[in-house]
This record gives C-alpha cells, structure tokens and sequence, in this order.
C-alpha cells in the first residue's frame, strides 16, 4: 500500500480525538532510493517499544497538511524501527509531497497501529509480482520466505533500469531470484508467459498498477481459490450514479440510518452521531470494516478477497453500500 494519486482524504478532529490506536513517532533517518522515493525511519517518539507486524502490514500516518495516508511497512520486523518508502506523486493531494519537501530528521508524526489486509499464507513456493514502489509490501514477505529456506521467485516492473528499489536488499536474499523488467531496457513484463508455467503448490503475491493487477486477476480465473493475492492501492469510487438510498438499522445502537443516494455508509451513520473509526475512506485500509448481520452488499472495497465478499459476513462501510433496501449492522 502506498501514496497514490487518488484522492487523499481529509481528517477530522472527532475522528483522531475518538481513536485509541495513535502512536506518536519521530522521524530518525530519511533518504532518497532513486529519483522519486524517499524511505523513512521511524521510532517510537518516547523511546517505547513498538507493536509487532507481520508480512503486508501498513500504518496510516497522519500529516500537518491534514491529510491521512498508507504505506506499507517495508522494513526488518523490528520493535525498535520502522521503514516506509513513499513515492512522489505529483497530482496527489500533498501527502508524497509533504513527505518529500517537509518531513525531516526528529520530526513526530501520528500514526495508526500496524493493520495487514495482506497476509502472507503459507504456500510451498512463492511467485511475487511488483510494479514499481509496489515492491514495499512484498519485501517483507520475500525477505521472509526467503529465511524460512521455501523457494521464490520476484518478476518486478520498473520504468528505469539504474533505479531498482531495493535492488541490493533483494538480490542478496537466499533461495530465489529477481527478475527485472525495465521500460527503458525496452524489457516488458508480460503476464500471461510468467503465470504460464505456474506449478502446483505456487501462492502468487502481486501489487503495482491497477492495470497490472487486473490483468493478473483475470489470468487467475481458473486458478484454485486463494492462489492470487492483490494488494490494490487505487481507491473505490465510494458513490456512482445510479445508486440508491436504503436504510441500515444498527443493532447495537438499536437506530435506523437512511443512507441517501449520494453518501456513504460511513457518513450517514456519522451524522446519526454513532462513533466509527475510519482511516482511508477509499476502502483501501479496513480500518471501517463493520460486521453484517443480514442484508445483501454491494461490495465496493480492495481488501475483502471474493470469498469474502460472497460470505457478505463484514463490509467497509465508507464504499460498500446495500444492494437491496435493508442492510442490519453490528454497530
Ligand atoms: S476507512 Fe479504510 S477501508 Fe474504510
């Protein structure tokens, strides 16, 4: 999960001031991986331990310019230090921005706990597919495969060949190997030849461009359940024409929300005055994930896999919506 050039949701002070899951971390290294990535070192600001992560985790950091954004821990699984990589993204709302041009040694962030809508299941090998800063979530889990003596391989998609990141972290992990494909070798990735051969006992791990991933999804069709794995960074589009209100009844609050065409779960139950906690709104982080008790959804989230989202036993209600009239929630 990283910064993208989707759009950055605002906070707001009710939210932050309603978590309990803030940590407070200092900035104690920051330098760049090529032309447009910077990766950034963090500690906990009062010298604390910090909480542990596995494989795939991100933190929701929380930024001066009031924007909230993801990115994927990509370091060594410390209590001490944490490493995230952003890259530059020029058309975003300033959170790469304000990242590159403003975050600086000793600085304190706000941060949301680890949360890992991406795990690393176990498998007899492993292919790993990246496309660009799309490598920070797969780091930690090829450097943990890798460890674990189990045979992997990494096709990674990069625009310029002299700017691989994280070339020298990967290249000397044991028991598999890299393959890169650069725009400006004129080698492209293509798909279809690197799942051709795919043996049995194989889990595929991808994130990079939406592009990327669709087509990998659809390559997967016939593939046993729960061989593919995607870590989508592009954000749903939470209202679209032709939506339709419906009414959520909280069970636990024991109210009834009209949910209007044009809003969100997330924002009707908010004006109603219950507490959800959100981060992304885009249902990229799961932060909002809220169980279903009856009710057919309209599942518009990145995180749920489709055996999920058939099971329709949870929702991320700041972009999945009713698909009937009447969804019961356990809020
Ligand atoms: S707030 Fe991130 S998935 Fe809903």
């Amino acid at each position: 999960m990283m910064d993208v050039a989707a759009a950055e949701p605002v906070w707001r002070e009710s939210e932050l001031s309603s978590s309990v899951d803030l940590l407070a971390l200092r900035v104690v290294g920051k330098a760049s991986m090529g032309p447009d990535i910077v990766v950034v070192t963090l500690e906990h600001a009062d010298g604390l331990e910090l909480p542990p992560w596995e494989p795939g985790a991100h933190i929701s950091i929380l930024l001066p310019p009031g924007i909230e954004r993801q990115y994927s821990l990509c370091g060594e699984s410390s209590h001490t230090r944490w490493r995230i990589a952003v890259k530059r993204v020029e058309n975003g709302r300033g959170g790469s921005q304000y990242i590159h041009d403003s975050l600086g040694i000793d600085d304190v962030v706000k941060a949301r706990m680890p949360r890992n809508n991406f795990r690393l299941v176990s498998a007899e090998r492993y292919l790993f597919i990246a496309g660009g800063i799309g490598i920070t979530p797969l780091l930690p889990m090829i450097r943990d495969v890798a460890f674990r003596g189990l045979p992997w391989e990494l096709h990674f998609a990069i625009r310029n060949v002299a700017a691989v990141p994280f070339e020298n972290e990967l290249r000397a992990l044991p028991n598999g190997a890299m393959t890169v494909y650069a725009d400006d070798a004129g080698k492209l990735l293509q798909l279809a030849k690197v799942v051709h051969t795919l043996q049995v006992g194989f889990k595929v791990f991808c994130c990079g461009p939406v592009t990327m991933m669709d087509e990998l999804e659809a390559l997967a069709a016939g593939w046993e359940p729960s061989t593919l794995h995607l870590e989508r960074f592009s954000s749903a589009q939470t209202v679209s024409e032709g939506d339709h209100p419906f009414t959520v009844y909280l069970e636990k609050t024991g109210r009834s929300v009209e949910v209007g065409a044009d809003e969100t779960i997330l924002d009707a139950v908010r004006r109603a005055g219950v507490t959800v906690q959100s981060s992304c709104r885009e249902g990229l982080c799961g932060t909002c994930e809220t169980p279903v008790l009856s009710g057919a959804v309209d599942h518009r989230d990145s995180i749920l896999t489709p055996g999920e989202k058939d099971e329709g036993n949870y929702m991320m209600i700041c972009v999945s919506r009713a698909s009937d009239l009447k969804l019961r929630l356990d809020l």
